[in-house]
């Protein structure tokens, strides 16, 4: 009989998988010792955030997906931020700044785009699946949990999804999430209040 995945709050000894799950789908030139780095202190701080969520899809004990976002955005991104500000200077030199600088110049457009979103608001920061763990609705479950502790009446929940996320793409809008923005390469996608993740069972 198939298994069924659990669906649960990452823990700290949890992080070595999460962050392999992200790493796999970084580009190259980003999934460096810096990239690494870069990646792990995201996690480590939104595992000590009190707004913020990380959670992991469990099947047969071995972590299959992950997803993780913030109730307040603007609270999360000052201290990630604030944390990762050393690590994201060591990153530009270590790896290409021809690759990284025009990235980070993205993701700053992107960012002060999202803060112009009055009031405050949820965030879906990261989703991935295991590539062999596709298809089956796994993704769905972990991204409706973070949700459901994510989110808040009357809160926007947003993402923003580069252009090269072809499957997030197709995924997001195929769970209900509308496209409210455009910043450079990247939707800024807002979850609709007629999606089916927000429908309780
Ligand atoms: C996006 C991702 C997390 C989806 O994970 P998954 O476990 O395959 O998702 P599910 O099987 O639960 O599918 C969720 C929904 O999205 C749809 N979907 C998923 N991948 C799709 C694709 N490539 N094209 C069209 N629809 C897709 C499914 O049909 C499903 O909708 P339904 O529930 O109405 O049937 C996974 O493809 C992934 O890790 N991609 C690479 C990273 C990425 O793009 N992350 C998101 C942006 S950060």
């Amino acid at each position: 009989m198939p298994s069924t995945p659990r669906y649960e709050q990452a823990r700290p000894e949890d992080l070595d998988a999460v962050v392999g799950l992200h790493l796999c789908n970084l580009p190259w030139t980003l999934n460096s010792r810096a990239g690494r780095t870069q990646v792990r202190g995201l996690y480590e701080s939104l595992l000590a955030d009190p707004a913020a969520s990380v959670v992991v899809a469990r099947l047969d004990g071995a972590i299959v997906a992950s997803a993780a976002g913030t109730s307040d955005y603007s609270r999360t991104s000052q201290r990630a931020a604030q944390r990762s500000r050393a690590r994201l200077l060591r990153g530009v030199f270590t790896t290409s700044p021809f690759v990284t600088v025009p990235l980070m110049y993205d993701a700053w457009r992107t960012h002060r785009l999202i803060e112009r979103i009055d009031g405050p608001y949820a965030f879906l920061l990261t989703w991935f699946t295991d590539s062999a763990a596709r298809g089956q609705g796994v993704g769905r479950g972990v991204l409706a949990t973070l949700v459901r502790q994510i989110s808040a009446p009357g809160r926007p929940l947003v993402v923003d999804v580069s252009d090269s996320a072809v499957d997030g793409h197709a995924a997001y809008r195929a769970l209900g999430f509308v496209q409210v923005a455009r910043a450079p390469r990247t939707d800024i996608l807002q979850l609709d209040d007629t999606s089916p993740l927000t429908e309780r069972t």
